[in-house]
């Protein structure tokens, strides 16, 4: 048996200052408030305050909420083993944000990992982590979600079923091999992929497969045809969602020998609150048992689940020693969880 336990030693967030309400959104394409609250349940979301802005990047956002999770753990950046950074609007195409964020730190030469599955992007690396804290390999790994949209939304009247759903985010963790006194652990996780969905949500530009010439990555054309926005095919997502999720969510609980009932908190990836109702209520779980803050946020992709993590840490709705649920679906389609004891 593994002796080792992995345990979430501290969380952060960091979200842009620009709120945009449903009603800013109205004013510049054909939509209300009232399409998006009964759709969505969100209510407004983050932008960062130019839609150009050089400053406040991805890996940015993902700096501000790595500090404070290194705050919470009580540890400093030269205690990080490790790097994990999951997310689908890197500052640069290549190379990803982990690099960046091991520079900002300050921390020494240590591996930096990008990890590009989207809305079940923090899912994957948490697991990628705890397998690493499992096999005793390091002891301290940043788990990063992070993303900016508001740079690349189609806000015309063509992207609004898109472009209203989406906000600019950031949450952090740092998991940590556990010390004899310290109580949580990861019990069980899964990741699960169905690639033949990859285009029901997907951006196609910059992409191999999509150049007219053999030489651009990105091609005038894709701009002008809007080609260069996420394309979803919202109900088709929407239903493989309500079914994965609960799939996913007892498929965790079942290999730890747990049960609906043990759980004291799910975090489901916050993709649409109507998603994150209707899995409640097929599993019967009570309200207290659900965190949601699309709210206030909407979809931050990677970076909603810790984000969400981090503000029910805050809250005091995450307490040590309470078994959380973590569960994401999206573009890929990739889905998974994470069971832990906090
Ligand atoms: O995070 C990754 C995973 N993503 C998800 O899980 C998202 C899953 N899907 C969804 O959440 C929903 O499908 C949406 C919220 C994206 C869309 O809701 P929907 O009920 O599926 O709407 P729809 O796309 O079927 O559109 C219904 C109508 C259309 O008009 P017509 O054709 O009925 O005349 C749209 O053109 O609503 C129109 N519409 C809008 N109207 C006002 C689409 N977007 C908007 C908008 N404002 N923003």
């Amino acid at each position: 048996m593994n002796m080792i336990r992995s345990i979430i030693k501290g969380t952060g967030h960091y979200v842009p200052e620009n709120v945009v309400t449903n009603e800013d959104l109205s004013k510049i394409m054909t939509t209300s408030d009232e399409w998006i609250t009964e759709r969505t349940g969100i209510k407004e979301r983050r932008h960062r305050k130019e839609r150009n802005d050089a400053q406040e990047t991805t890996s940015y956002l993902g700096l501000k909420a790595s500090e404070m999770a290194l705050e919470n753990a009580g540890l400093t950046a030269k205690d990080l083993d490790f790097i994990i950074f999951a997310t689908l609007s890197p500052d640069y195409f290549f190379p990803g944000c982990g690099v960046q964020i091991q520079e900002a730190l300050g921390c020494d030469t240590i591996g930096a990992l990008d990890v590009r599955n989207q809305c079940s992007g923090f899912i994957y690396a948490l697991s990628v982590a705890n397998a690493f804290i499992k096999s005793g390999t390091y002891k301290n790994i940043l788990v990063v979600g992070a993303e900016v949209h508001s740079f690349g939304l189609d806000f015309s009247d063509e992207g609004r079923g898109v472009s209203v759903i989406f906000g600019d985010g950031a949450g952090a963790v740092i998991l940590s091999k556990a010390s004899d006194h310290e109580k949580g652990d990861v019990l069980a996780f899964n990741m699960h992929s169905e690639g033949k969905h990859a285009e029901e949500l997907s951006t196609k530009f910059p992409g191999s497969k999509f150049g007219w010439s053999d030489r651009m990555r990105l091609e005038p054309e894709a701009v002008t045809n809007a080609e260069i926005y996420p394309n979803m095919n919202g109900n088709f997502v929407f239903k493989h969602a309500v079914t994965r999720f609960p799939e996913s969510m007892l498929e965790a609980l079942e290999s730890a020998g747990k049960t609906l009932e043990d759980l004291d908190l799910f975090i489901p990836h916050q993709a649409n609150l109507r998603i994150a109702q209707f899995v409640q209520k097929k599993l019967g779980l009570k309200d207290d048992q659900v965190f949601n803050n699309i709210q206030k946020y909407g979809n931050t992709t990677a970076a909603s689940i810790p984000l969400a993590f981090s503000e029910a840490v805050s809250e005091g709705k995450a307490k040590r020693g309470d078994l959380v649920l973590l569960t994401a679906f999206g573009s890929g389609f990739t889905w998974g969880s994470v069971l832990l004891v906090y």
